[in-house]
């Protein structure tokens, strides 16, 4: 039987059967999972995904100092919290040895629709390389695209585009689904079009409405982190009984 690559350019169009015989790989390039994922590098003991404020606010009581609450709300710091959603925030001197919590607009509320997956990955294109190689074991494989207010973004469906590319490199007998196709035609354009430089990377996801509104808050330089393909070579698994980041 062929194995599946599947492809969903919004959470909402999920189904939790599927995503139940799925190991999922959710992205949010711009920024959630890029800053997961650097995070977990400079030494975050863990992640904790949260959907909500109130959530995230009621962990931070839970775990006391150790704690560090990160999040934003339309790209900007919630008020009270300790930190935003930059991936250039979490520095060892910050974040090593203690729990991030995260709540962001889109990234951690796409985390939370795929609860009932039977393994789940974070992944962007910092982490690109390692991600397609675990994924390569799989059977099956829903690559969930955090999108922005449901809307699709194109950094997202780029990434998936890119994770596909890799995984069909790397391993055969896989059926991509259409969603994966459209994505992987965009990734191939790029590629096409650009030379897959950093710079070029970056201009691209700048070009999307996610960019540009990270433009217009002055995240240039997040923009240019998050384009730094296999920057940090780790996977990042997200444990979906115990719900952290490891
Ligand atoms: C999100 O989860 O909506 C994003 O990561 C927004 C942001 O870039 O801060």
């Amino acid at each position: 039987m062929a194995r599946r690559l599947s492809t969903l350019f919004l959470p909402e169009l999920s189904d939790s059967r599927e995503l139940a015989d799925s190991t999922v790989v959710v992205t949010d390039v711009l920024r959630a999972t890029s800053t997961i994922v650097t995070a977990l590098d400079q030494g975050a003991a863990k992640v904790i995904p949260a959907a909500e404020i109130d959530e995230a606010l009621r962990l931070k009581e839970e775990l006391g100092p150790e704690c560090v609450l990160g999040g934003e709300r339309g790209g900007v710091i919630i008020d009270g919290f300790d930190c935003g959603n930059s991936p250039l925030e979490f520095t060892p001197d910050v974040i090593a040895g203690r729990t991030l919590v995260l709540c962001t607009t889109n990234g951690t509320r796409a985390m939370a629709r795929c609860r009932e997956a039977a393994q789940i990955f974070i992944a962007a294109f910092v982490n690109l390389s390692k991600t397609a190689e675990a994924l390569s074991q799989q059977e099956s494989i829903s690559i969930v695209c955090s999108g922005t207010d449901r809307r699709v973004t194109s950094e997202d469906v780029l990434f998936a585009g890119a994770l596909a590319a890799k995984v069909l490199e790397g391993s055969s007998g896989w059926q991509p689904s259409d969603q994966t196709m459209i994505a992987l035609g965009y990734w191939s354009e790029f590629c096409r079009r650009a030379n897959i430089s950093e710079a070029a990377l970056a201009d691209e996801l700048a070009s999307g409405a996610g960019g540009r509104n990270l433009k217009r808050l002055g995240y240039d330089d997040d923009i240019r982190f998050c384009a730094q393909i296999d920057r940090v070579p780790r996977l990042a698994r997200l444990d979906p009984q115990i719900w952290e980041i490891i």
